[in-house]
């Protein structure tokens, strides 16, 4: 499609290039500069969508922070999340009186950051914020507010900058969407997939 990679051969149109996702992540750096003035929060990282975003993420902000990652498996058909979640990596310190800000790549249903969040808030996080590179409010099935997120998106699966199909994909550096006919016949195997 573009660029000559092939990987974009499988993109049906691109969402957000790669100039518009720095720009959308310099915004939000900034305003978690200017929100979090005098304070030291601890970014946790969800591997591994949230990898590429949070790298050039924690880049635009002017603050002491530390970096932590968590991991987590999803169960189901890898085009949609059924909300079991299941931790495979954990923090490596604790967060007990912290501000704590979850970057992920994606919020869906918003099931996976609702499990997340319940469990960092039940370790002591005094306080929690999510940020989010992209926001998909339409596919909400349980309350979830996103405090930062870049770009809204429609009901559409879409790869790049992170985010991937079956592992696929994340080192495009645009967004864009999957063509169908990649998972047409993939869907509904019910094996457990790593996700993020
Ligand atoms: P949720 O628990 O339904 O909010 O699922 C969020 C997770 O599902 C994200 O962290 C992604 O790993 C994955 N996901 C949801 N939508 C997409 C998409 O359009 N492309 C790639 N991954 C997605
Ligand atoms: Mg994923």
């Amino acid at each position: 499609m573009e660029n000559g990679r092939n990987l974009y051969k499988d993109l049906d149109q691109i969402f957000f290039t790669a100039e518009e996702l720095k720009d959308g992540v310099r915004k939000m750096g900034e305003r978690i500069t200017r929100d979090y003035q005098g304070r030291k929060p601890v970014m946790v990282c969800i591997l591994k969508g949230a990898s590429v975003f949070f790298s050039d993420l924690i880049r635009e902000i002017d603050l002491p922070v530390e970096l932590e990652f968590m991991a987590v498996a999803s169960y189901g058909a890898t085009t949609k999340s059924t909300g079991e979640v299941r931790l495979l990596k954990d923090l490596d310190r604790s967060i007990q009186g912290r501000d704590v800000i979850l970057v992920e790549d994606i919020v869906d249903s918003g099931k996976t950051l609702y499990y997340l969040k319940n469990l960092l808030i039940s370790r002591g996080a005094s306080s929690m914020r999510i940020a989010a590179l992209l926001d998909k409010p339409s596919r909400r099935t349980v309350p979830m507010t996103v405090d930062y997120s870049c770009f809204e998106v429609p009901d559409a699966f879409v790869v790049g900058y992170g985010l991937d199909y079956n592992q696929v994909y994340r080192n495009l550096p645009d967004i864009g969407v999957l063509s169908p006919r990649i998972y047409a016949n993939q869907e509904d195997d019910g094996e457990t997939s790593t996700h993020c």
